[in-house]
Protein backbone atom coordinates (compact mmCIF):
# COMPACT_ATOMS: atom_id res chain seq x y z
CA UNK A 1 0.00 0.00 0.00
CA UNK A 2 1.30 3.57 -1.18
CA UNK A 3 1.91 5.46 2.21
CA UNK A 4 0.52 8.57 0.65
CA UNK A 5 -2.45 8.88 -1.61
CA UNK A 6 -3.52 11.95 -2.82
CA UNK A 7 -6.54 11.79 -4.79
CA UNK A 8 -8.29 14.11 -7.16
CA UNK A 9 -7.31 17.08 -4.61
CA UNK A 10 -8.18 20.37 -5.43
CA UNK A 11 -7.66 23.42 -3.71
CA UNK A 12 -9.99 26.84 -4.01
CA UNK A 13 -9.03 29.80 -1.80
CA UNK A 14 -11.82 31.97 -1.16
CA UNK A 15 -10.44 35.75 -0.53
CA UNK A 16 -11.85 38.56 1.29
CA UNK A 17 -12.33 40.56 -1.44
CA UNK A 18 -14.90 38.12 -3.08
CA UNK A 19 -12.74 36.23 -5.94
CA UNK A 20 -12.08 32.94 -5.60
CA UNK A 21 -8.44 31.46 -6.61
CA UNK A 22 -8.21 27.92 -7.76
CA UNK A 23 -4.24 27.20 -7.18
CA UNK A 24 -5.06 23.50 -8.11
CA UNK A 25 -6.99 20.63 -9.27
CA UNK A 26 -7.53 17.01 -9.97
CA UNK A 27 -4.09 16.64 -8.61
CA UNK A 28 -3.01 13.00 -8.35
CA UNK A 29 0.03 10.94 -6.50
CA UNK A 30 0.99 7.92 -4.73
CA UNK A 31 4.04 8.21 -2.57
CA UNK A 32 5.68 4.98 -1.51
CA UNK A 33 7.49 4.20 2.06
CA UNK A 34 11.13 5.08 1.57
CA UNK A 35 10.70 7.20 -1.64
CA UNK A 36 12.37 10.52 -2.26
CA UNK A 37 9.76 12.97 -4.45
CA UNK A 38 10.51 16.20 -5.77
CA UNK A 39 8.23 18.06 -6.61
CA UNK A 40 8.82 20.16 -9.14
CA UNK A 41 7.07 23.75 -10.64
CA UNK A 42 7.33 27.31 -11.52
CA UNK A 43 6.98 30.18 -8.77
CA UNK A 44 3.25 30.32 -8.04
CA UNK A 45 2.07 27.10 -10.07
CA UNK A 46 0.70 25.77 -6.22
CA UNK A 47 3.74 23.63 -4.80
CA UNK A 48 3.01 25.19 -1.54
CA UNK A 49 0.07 24.57 -1.44
CA UNK A 50 -0.06 21.08 -2.11
CA UNK A 51 2.50 20.44 0.80
CA UNK A 52 0.18 22.52 3.02
CA UNK A 53 -2.23 19.87 2.34
CA UNK A 54 -0.49 17.29 2.85
CA UNK A 55 0.78 18.63 6.37
CA UNK A 56 -2.48 19.44 7.88
CA UNK A 57 -1.98 23.42 7.36
CA UNK A 58 -4.51 23.88 4.62
CA UNK A 59 -7.57 20.96 3.78
CA UNK A 60 -8.62 20.64 0.53
CA UNK A 61 -11.44 21.94 -1.31
CA UNK A 62 -11.89 18.89 -3.61
CA UNK A 63 -10.62 15.20 -3.15
CA UNK A 64 -8.61 13.45 -0.27
CA UNK A 65 -5.26 13.17 0.99
CA UNK A 66 -4.60 9.99 3.20
CA UNK A 67 -1.31 8.53 5.39
CA UNK A 68 -0.83 4.70 6.06
CA UNK A 69 -4.64 4.71 5.15
CA UNK A 70 -6.09 7.27 7.46
CA UNK A 71 -7.53 10.61 6.36
CA UNK A 72 -5.43 13.98 6.72
CA UNK A 73 -7.51 16.04 9.25
CA UNK A 74 -4.65 18.31 10.46
CA UNK A 75 -1.17 18.56 11.47
CA UNK A 76 0.26 15.24 12.98
CA UNK A 77 3.53 13.78 14.24
CA UNK A 78 3.81 11.14 11.81
CA UNK A 79 4.54 14.31 9.16
CA UNK A 80 7.66 16.31 9.95
CA UNK A 81 8.01 19.96 8.19
CA UNK A 82 10.86 21.65 7.70
CA UNK A 83 10.72 25.11 6.58
CA UNK A 84 12.84 27.36 4.20
CA UNK A 85 13.45 30.04 6.98
CA UNK A 86 15.56 29.38 10.19
CA UNK A 87 13.19 31.61 12.11
CA UNK A 88 10.96 28.36 13.25
CA UNK A 89 14.12 28.00 15.72
CA UNK A 90 13.82 29.25 19.23
CA UNK A 91 16.10 31.98 19.56
CA UNK A 92 16.33 31.16 23.46
CA UNK A 93 16.92 27.35 23.75
CA UNK A 94 20.55 25.71 22.68
CA UNK A 95 20.35 23.23 19.58
CA UNK A 96 19.87 20.70 21.74
CA UNK A 97 16.87 22.01 23.61
CA UNK A 98 15.49 22.96 20.11
CA UNK A 99 15.79 19.39 19.35
CA UNK A 100 14.16 17.99 22.30
CA UNK A 101 11.69 20.60 22.58
CA UNK A 102 9.06 18.86 20.42
CA UNK A 103 9.84 15.45 22.61
CA UNK A 104 9.37 17.60 25.75
CA UNK A 105 5.75 18.89 24.24
CA UNK A 106 4.81 15.47 23.80
CA UNK A 107 5.80 14.22 27.70
CA UNK A 108 9.03 12.16 26.33
CA UNK A 109 11.19 11.24 29.87
CA UNK A 110 13.72 13.49 30.04
CA UNK A 111 16.37 10.87 30.13
CA UNK A 112 15.58 9.92 26.58
CA UNK A 113 15.09 13.05 25.13
CA UNK A 114 18.02 13.92 25.59
CA UNK A 115 19.20 10.77 24.64
CA UNK A 116 17.20 11.16 20.87
CA UNK A 117 18.21 14.72 20.67
CA UNK A 118 22.09 13.78 20.80
CA UNK A 119 21.55 11.14 18.54
CA UNK A 120 19.91 13.25 16.11
CA UNK A 121 22.34 16.05 16.69
CA UNK A 122 25.59 13.59 15.38
CA UNK A 123 22.99 12.49 12.71
CA UNK A 124 22.70 15.93 11.26
CA UNK A 125 26.69 16.51 11.58
CA UNK A 126 26.16 18.68 14.71
CA UNK A 127 28.17 17.19 17.38
CA UNK A 128 30.41 19.87 19.55
CA UNK A 129 27.79 22.08 18.75
CA UNK A 130 24.90 21.25 21.52
CA UNK A 131 25.20 24.49 23.50
CA UNK A 132 24.97 26.87 21.00
CA UNK A 133 21.69 29.23 20.39
CA UNK A 134 20.45 29.88 17.04
CA UNK A 135 22.60 33.30 16.38
CA UNK A 136 25.70 31.51 16.66
CA UNK A 137 25.08 29.27 14.04
CA UNK A 138 24.95 29.41 10.08
CA UNK A 139 22.07 29.18 8.09
CA UNK A 140 23.38 25.45 7.17
CA UNK A 141 23.91 24.54 10.85
CA UNK A 142 20.36 25.86 11.26
CA UNK A 143 19.16 24.25 8.50
CA UNK A 144 20.58 20.72 10.27
CA UNK A 145 18.77 21.45 13.98
CA UNK A 146 15.12 21.90 11.93
CA UNK A 147 15.72 18.34 10.28
CA UNK A 148 16.91 17.15 13.77
CA UNK A 149 14.06 18.30 15.74
CA UNK A 150 11.78 17.00 12.67
CA UNK A 151 13.80 13.52 12.69
CA UNK A 152 13.73 13.15 16.49
CA UNK A 153 9.58 13.23 16.42
CA UNK A 154 10.25 9.69 14.43
CA UNK A 155 7.64 11.01 11.66
CA UNK A 156 6.70 8.83 8.92
CA UNK A 157 7.55 11.32 6.11
CA UNK A 158 9.57 14.58 5.69
CA UNK A 159 8.03 17.41 4.01
CA UNK A 160 10.50 20.19 2.92
CA UNK A 161 9.36 22.82 0.96
CA UNK A 162 12.72 24.67 -0.11
CA UNK A 163 14.25 24.28 2.70
CA UNK A 164 17.85 25.32 0.94
CA UNK A 165 16.20 28.24 -0.58
CA UNK A 166 17.84 30.43 1.13
CA UNK A 167 21.38 29.29 1.53
CA UNK A 168 24.58 29.81 -0.95
CA UNK A 169 25.30 27.42 -3.70
CA UNK A 170 27.98 26.06 -1.85
CA UNK A 171 26.35 25.23 1.43
CA UNK A 172 23.72 24.22 -0.69
CA UNK A 173 25.33 21.43 -2.24
CA UNK A 174 27.05 20.51 1.10
CA UNK A 175 23.11 20.06 2.28
CA UNK A 176 22.05 18.52 -0.54
CA UNK A 177 24.44 15.78 -0.04
CA UNK A 178 23.95 15.78 3.78
CA UNK A 179 20.32 15.02 3.30
CA UNK A 180 20.80 12.33 0.94
CA UNK A 181 23.23 10.24 3.28
CA UNK A 182 20.34 11.14 6.32
CA UNK A 183 17.97 9.65 3.54
CA UNK A 184 19.94 6.97 2.82
CA UNK A 185 20.51 5.99 6.43
CA UNK A 186 16.76 6.85 8.09
CA UNK A 187 14.88 5.24 4.76
CA UNK A 188 12.25 8.19 5.27
CA UNK A 189 10.00 9.17 2.65
CA UNK A 190 10.58 12.37 1.52
CA UNK A 191 8.42 14.85 -0.45
CA UNK A 192 10.96 17.60 -1.40
CA UNK A 193 9.60 20.93 -2.99
CA UNK A 194 11.88 23.09 -5.16
CA UNK A 195 12.09 25.01 -8.46
CA UNK A 196 15.36 23.81 -8.92
CA UNK A 197 15.79 21.35 -12.01
CA UNK A 198 19.53 20.77 -10.63
CA UNK A 199 18.37 19.97 -7.05
CA UNK A 200 15.28 17.36 -8.06
CA UNK A 201 17.63 15.52 -10.33
CA UNK A 202 20.13 15.69 -7.79
CA UNK A 203 17.91 14.40 -4.87
CA UNK A 204 15.08 12.40 -6.09
CA UNK A 205 14.18 9.11 -6.73
CA UNK A 206 10.99 10.54 -8.57
CA UNK A 207 9.88 13.88 -9.98
CA UNK A 208 6.86 15.05 -10.17
CA UNK A 209 6.50 18.00 -12.63
CA UNK A 210 3.30 20.66 -11.87
CA UNK A 211 1.68 22.60 -14.33
CA UNK A 212 1.88 26.56 -14.45
CA UNK A 213 -0.91 27.93 -12.35
CA UNK A 214 -4.00 28.29 -11.98
CA UNK A 215 -5.63 25.07 -11.26
CA UNK A 216 -2.35 22.92 -11.40
CA UNK A 217 -1.69 19.08 -11.48
CA UNK A 218 0.83 17.01 -11.92
CA UNK A 219 2.58 17.06 -15.63
CA UNK A 220 4.36 13.75 -15.17
CA UNK A 221 6.01 12.18 -13.37
CA UNK A 222 10.25 10.94 -14.18
CA UNK A 223 11.86 8.67 -12.33
CA UNK A 224 15.29 9.02 -11.81
CA UNK A 225 17.67 6.09 -11.83
CA UNK A 226 21.51 7.35 -11.42
CA UNK A 227 23.08 4.41 -9.76
CA UNK A 228 25.94 6.22 -7.35
CA UNK A 229 27.34 9.61 -6.78
CA UNK A 230 25.18 12.01 -8.89
CA UNK A 231 27.45 13.95 -10.74
CA UNK A 232 26.27 16.93 -12.99
CA UNK A 233 28.50 15.96 -15.82
CA UNK A 234 27.42 12.95 -16.01
CA UNK A 235 25.37 11.96 -19.08
CA UNK A 236 22.90 10.01 -17.01
CA UNK A 237 22.01 13.30 -15.06
CA UNK A 238 22.02 15.62 -17.75
CA UNK A 239 19.77 13.24 -19.60
CA UNK A 240 17.12 13.15 -17.33
CA UNK A 241 17.98 16.82 -16.16
CA UNK A 242 17.22 17.63 -20.26
CA UNK A 243 13.63 15.57 -20.01
CA UNK A 244 12.72 17.62 -16.83
CA UNK A 245 13.68 20.91 -18.68
CA UNK A 246 11.90 19.74 -21.81
CA UNK A 247 8.77 19.44 -19.72
CA UNK A 248 9.02 22.81 -17.45
CA UNK A 249 9.64 25.05 -20.32
CA UNK A 250 6.83 25.25 -21.52
CA UNK A 251 5.35 25.80 -17.87
CA UNK A 252 7.64 28.23 -17.72
CA UNK A 253 6.57 30.32 -20.90
CA UNK A 254 2.80 29.49 -20.26
CA UNK A 255 3.43 31.32 -16.14
CA UNK A 256 5.02 34.47 -17.54
CA UNK A 257 2.45 35.10 -20.15
CA UNK A 258 -0.49 34.55 -17.13
CA UNK A 259 1.51 37.31 -14.99
CA UNK A 260 1.50 39.54 -17.58
N1 LIG B 1 -4.00 31.93 1.32
C1 LIG B 1 -4.12 32.20 0.01
N2 LIG B 1 -5.13 32.95 -0.45
C2 LIG B 1 -5.26 33.21 -1.78
N3 LIG B 1 -4.40 32.78 -2.73
C3 LIG B 1 -3.36 32.03 -2.32
C4 LIG B 1 -3.16 31.70 -0.94
N4 LIG B 1 -2.04 30.93 -0.86
C5 LIG B 1 -1.58 30.81 -2.11
N5 LIG B 1 -2.37 31.46 -3.00
C6 LIG B 1 -2.18 31.52 -4.46
O1 LIG B 1 -2.16 30.19 -4.96
C7 LIG B 1 -1.16 30.06 -5.96
C8 LIG B 1 -0.19 28.96 -5.59
O2 LIG B 1 0.57 29.39 -4.47
P1 LIG B 1 1.73 28.50 -3.85
O3 LIG B 1 1.18 27.16 -3.56
O4 LIG B 1 2.33 29.25 -2.73
O5 LIG B 1 2.76 28.41 -5.09
P2 LIG B 1 4.28 27.90 -5.14
O6 LIG B 1 4.65 27.34 -3.83
O7 LIG B 1 4.32 26.90 -6.26
O8 LIG B 1 5.11 29.11 -5.50
C9 LIG B 1 -0.52 31.43 -6.11
O9 LIG B 1 -1.12 32.09 -7.21
C10 LIG B 1 -0.84 32.12 -4.82
O10 LIG B 1 -0.95 33.50 -5.01
MG1 LIG C 1 6.12 27.87 -2.44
Amino acid sequence: MSLVSLRNVGKTYQSRLGAAYTAVRGFEMEIEPGEFICLLGTSGCGKTTVLNMLAGFEMPTEGSISIGGAQVQGPGADRGVVFQGDDSLYEWLTALENIEFGLKMRGVAKAERRDRAHRFLELVGLKGQERKHPSELSGGMKQRIQIARVLANEPAMLLMDEPFGALDAQTRSVMQQELLRIWQETRKSVLFITHDIDEAVTLASRIGVMHAGPASKLKGVIPVSISGERNRTSDDFIAIYRQVYGMIREEVALAMQRQG
